[in-house]
């Protein structure tokens, strides 16, 4: 079991699916955890901890929850695509709320990024390479696209202030896998407790990014900096795969795509074959543009 950190940790999106499970688990191995939401928390509060209800978007609010922590676990924010003005508030401007209390108190930022900030990588066939966190951001939507701005949030504070963060590209974090896209992308919940725990407890993390899904063999991704916080993954989606392999949608830009369902929503581009829109993205690349 890790040690304890020395400070409170804050937790947002504590009443969301893993707020509520990161607030159960990580209080169950002895933390402090300062917890905040919009909504309430449904359940009874663990030991040792406090809830605040408070709006991403209310700055000093935040900057107060923050004193005296040493971690904030950034879970908090709209969580699927929806439109811009829905995403803007909570997800950007939460999100620089969220970096200037970590400045201030020079506690280190865990944030709950998402595939969806590369979705739009194609997904690799057969030997294929896969993907390394250091690729290019291809968000699949505003949601996306938001993740990819809170990265860089985190790129710019450490390079400017020292504010270290750890990012989590999540995949799909659900008790089960529930299609075939899943045997790439999903993350077990004690998985995510173990990585969530490494990433707050590493000695040192600077600005580092990690490919958070559990150790399946079709996933989609390459290295990261997880040897940074001496995380691994326990779990495989494998285990499921008898039910879930032949769980196909049958759109081919959601199965051509990381991002999946995501990649399709509202997807209005005439679809070239893929050869085409490779050697288009090819050619845009070595004209360095
Ligand atoms: N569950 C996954 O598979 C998955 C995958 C990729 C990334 N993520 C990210 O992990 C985090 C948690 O995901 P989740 O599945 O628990 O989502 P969730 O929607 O259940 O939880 C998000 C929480 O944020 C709160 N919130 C929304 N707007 C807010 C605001 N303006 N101020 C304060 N709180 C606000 C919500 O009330 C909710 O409780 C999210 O940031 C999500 O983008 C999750």
């Amino acid at each position: 079991m890790p040690a304890i950190p020395e400070k409170p940790v804050l937790l947002t999106g504590a009443a969301g699916n893993l707020g509520r499970v990161l607030a159960r688990e990580l209080a169950a191995m002895g933390w402090t955890l300062r917890l905040t939401d919009i909504h309430s928390f449904p359940e009874a509060l663990p030991p040792r901890a406090e809830f605040i209800r408070a709006d991403l978007n209310d700055g000093v609010a935040l900057l107060r929850q923050a004193e005296g922590c040493g971690a904030i676990l950034h879970f908090g924010g709209i969580s699927v695509e929806q439109p811009f003005e829905t995403v803007f508030g909570p997800n950007l401007r939460g999100l620089y709320h969220v970096y200037e209390a970590a400045r201030r108190e020079q506690a280190r930022v865990v944030f709950a990024s998402s595939n969806h900030s590369i979705g739009f990588h194609e997904r690799p066939q057969g030997n294929e390479a896969r993907i390394d966190a250091d690729c290019a951001f291809r968000p699949d939507g505003y949601y996306g696209l938001s993740k990819a701005y809170g990265e860089l949030m985190g790129r710019l504070y450490w390079d400017k202030h020292g504010v270290e963060n750890v990012n989590l590209r999540i995949g799909s974090c659900l008790p089960e896998p529930l299609e075939a896209r899943m045997l790439a992308t999903w993350l077990s919940y004690a998985d995510l407790v173990r990585l969530a725990a490494a990433a707050v407890m590493a000695p040192r993390t600077g600005h580092c990014v990690i490919w958070a899904c559990s150790a399946n063999p079709a996933s989609f991704w390459g290295e990261d900096h997880r040897a940074r916080i001496g995380w691994q993954p326990q779990d495989t989606a494998e285990a499921f795969r008898a039910r879930i392999a032949g769980k196909l949608s049958g759109d081919p830009v959601v199965e051509r795509y990381q991002g999946g369902a995501y990649a399709g929503m509202d997807y209005t581009r005439a679809q070239p074959s893929p050869r085409d829109h490779f050697a288009l993205d090819e050619a845009a690349g070595s004209a360095g543009s």
